[in-house]
Formats: C-alpha cells, sequence, structure tokens
C-alpha cells in the first residue's frame, strides 16, 4: 500500500509569544503543497524504517531510523488503536530536510492517515489531527490536510473555510527554492521576539479574505511569517535567497515554516519556468502548486 506526504508552506506564520513549556504560541495558516514523499507500507516484524533520497535530496541531516517521526507516528498509532504493530515503512524523500516545508511531519500525517485504513481503525481525520500532536507541532495540520488554520503550539487545527464546499478551491502555483541551509527550528523559535496579541489579527483576516476572493496578487500582498527576521539573521543565504526570487520575478516571496525553504508566488507554470531559469541554477529549486482541497 502507498500513501503520498504532501509538503506544506505557511501563507501566514505569527508568534503569538512564549508559553511555559517552552514552546511558541503560534497562529499560522498552512497550506498543503505538491511537493510529495512516497510512503509505502509492508509486512515486518515490529516496526521498521528505510528512507531513500530521490532528485537529489540531502538525507546528511537524518537521524537514526527509530527517531524518525514516521516510526513515532505508527508505533503511537498502534497504541492509541490497539493493534500489534507489524509494518515496514519505505519512504522516497523528496522534500529538504531542515527546509520547513514540515518534511518529517508530512511523512508522520500520511503515515497515520495510511496506517488508519491499512489496519481498519475508523479514526476520523480530526481524530487523527489530535494523535499527531504527540508526534510534533506540524503533524496536526498535515493530518487535517487542506487549508488549515493552525493555533497552540499547532495542536490546535481548524479548516480555515468551515465546511469543505466554501473552500476555494482554486491552487497557486509556486516556486519553491531552497537555498541549502539547514535551519534549527529551535534556534529560529529562540531568535524570534514577536509578541502578539492573542485576540484578532489583521494578518490573519486579510490571508482569509485574499483566499477567499483568489487574487494571487493578494494573496501575495498578504504573506507573513513572524519567524523571518530571526532565521534571516541566524542564515543569511535565507535573505539573499528571498531577494534573488524578488528580482526573478515572483509576485509575492515568503520564507516557510522556520526556513530555510522560501516561496514565491507565480502567475502560471510558465512564468513559474521563467522565474526559475532566472535564478540561474545556483539554487535547489521546484515549481509547485498549492493543494487547497485533499
Ligand atoms: O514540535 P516540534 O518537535 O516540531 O518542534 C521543534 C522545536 O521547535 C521545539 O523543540 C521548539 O523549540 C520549537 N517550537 C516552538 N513552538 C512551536 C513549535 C515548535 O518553540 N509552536
Amino acid at each position: 500500500m502507498k500513501v503520498r506526504a504532501r509538503a506544506k508552506i505557511n501563507l501566514t506564520l505569527e508568534v503569538l509569544g512564549n508559553r511555559p513549556d517552552g514552546y511558541h504560541d503560534l497562529r499560522s495558516v498552512v497550506m498543503p503543497v505538491s511537493l510529495e514523499d512516497d510512503i509505502e507500507f509492508s509486512v515486518a516484524e515490529g516496526i521498521s524504517c528505510s528512507v531513500k533520497a530521490m532528485d537529489g535530496i540531502n538525507l546528511s541531516h537524518m537521524g537514526p531510523s527509530e527517531n524518525n517521526l514516521a516510526v513515532k507516528a505508527a508505533r503511537i498509532l498502534a497504541t492509541e488503536g490497539r493493534v500489534k504493530a507489524n509494518v515496514g515503512i519505505s519512504i522516497a524523500k523528496r522534500i529538504p530536510l531542515g527546509g520547513g516545508m514540515g518534511g518529517g511531519s508530512a511523512d508522520a500525517a500520511a503515515v497515520l492517515i495510511g496506517l488508519n485504513d491499512y489496519w481498519e481503525l475508523g479514526f476520523t481525520r480530526m481524530e487523527l489531527a489530535t494523535i499527531g500532536a504527540w508526534v510534533g507541532s506540524d503533524v496536526p495540520a498535515l493530518a487535517l490536510g487542506g487549508v488549515t488554520l493552525m493555533e497552540g503550539r499547532g495542536e490546535k487545527v481548524s479548516p480555515l473555510f468551515g465546511r469543505e464546499s466554501d473552500t476555494p478551491a482554486k491552487p497557486y502555483h509556486l516556486v519553491l527554492v531552497n537555498p541549502g541551509v539547514f535551519s534549527s527550528t529551535p534556534a529560529v523559535f529562540k531568535a524570534s521576539t514577536f509578541n502578539r496579541e492573542l485576540n484578532g489579527s489583521s494578518i490573519l483576516d486579510n490571508m482569509r479574505s485574499a483566499l477567499a476572493g483568489g487574487d494571487v496578487e493578494d494573496v501575495a500582498a498578504a504573506l507573513n511569517n513572524d519567524l523571518a527576521e530571526a532565521a534571516y539573521g541566524l542564515y543569511p543565504e535565507i535573505a539573499r535567497t528571498v531577494q534573488a526570487l524578488k528580482e526573478a520575478g515572483a509576485i509575492g516571496v515568503s520564507m516557510s515554516g522556520s526556513g530555510a525553504t522560501v516561496f514565491g508566488l507565480v502567475r502560471s507554470r510558465a512564468h513559474g519556468r521563467e522565474v526559475i531559469s532566472r535564478l540561474g541554477g545556483n539554487y535547489w529549486c521546484r515549481l509547485a502548486h498549492t493543494c487547497p482541497v485533499m
């Protein structure tokens, strides 16, 4: 059995402040994108995991397989579902590591969704999102899927547009660019100095209406990432990549998550190809689109 694990971008990411547990309270609009890892399940003794690099992805920051979020997700799901876990997980990786696109979390979310079917457990997506919060902060949003509002440390998720039928189905074309630095999420959070209002957010309201209206210029104008300045300070290469992507003609540019991946909104695939050719081959670049519905 095969499942796909979609990466995500953060269209907005507001840091509301520190929490007593060492995490930060966030408010973020998360959207899955068409860059995917492939995950395949097979029968095994216990839980095992193997990872292979696709399309030139660098796996040098990959930890031991028992620490892989996909393994953690399988273990927790087996406990919650009261099944004996005998599964081999093979991951073909296309999502860069340390890239702010939730690669490890995407794999974990896909494992929850896939094994829920494979083991016939019958959990809903919202229940899988709740289980996913034990695995990592980005897992709930990716387990829920679609355009998601993420709050708390990441564990509170809801569809941004209420009912699925209200979700604007328009995909946006993107150029994803990774400058090749591995961004440390804890270091970036630690260096961020934001402290926003808990209630009421013009950043969120602007993004919601831009997505509802469907004009890419409005979405570009509504992009926000409170972690960007901290990440630029730690990894100046990210700031240079943002500048390069703007100069290459992307309509709106922002960093995803805690970096290092930067994305640029473009009008079409053809426009995306032009932007990539102007970037001149110095970076890892992929043309992708957002996936507003599951
Ligand atoms: O939950 P996850 O393991 O993905 O988080 C990685 C690190 O990112 C945490 O250890 C913490 O330093 C930081 N983080 C945070 N606030 C969040 C999410 C992550 O400070 N809401």
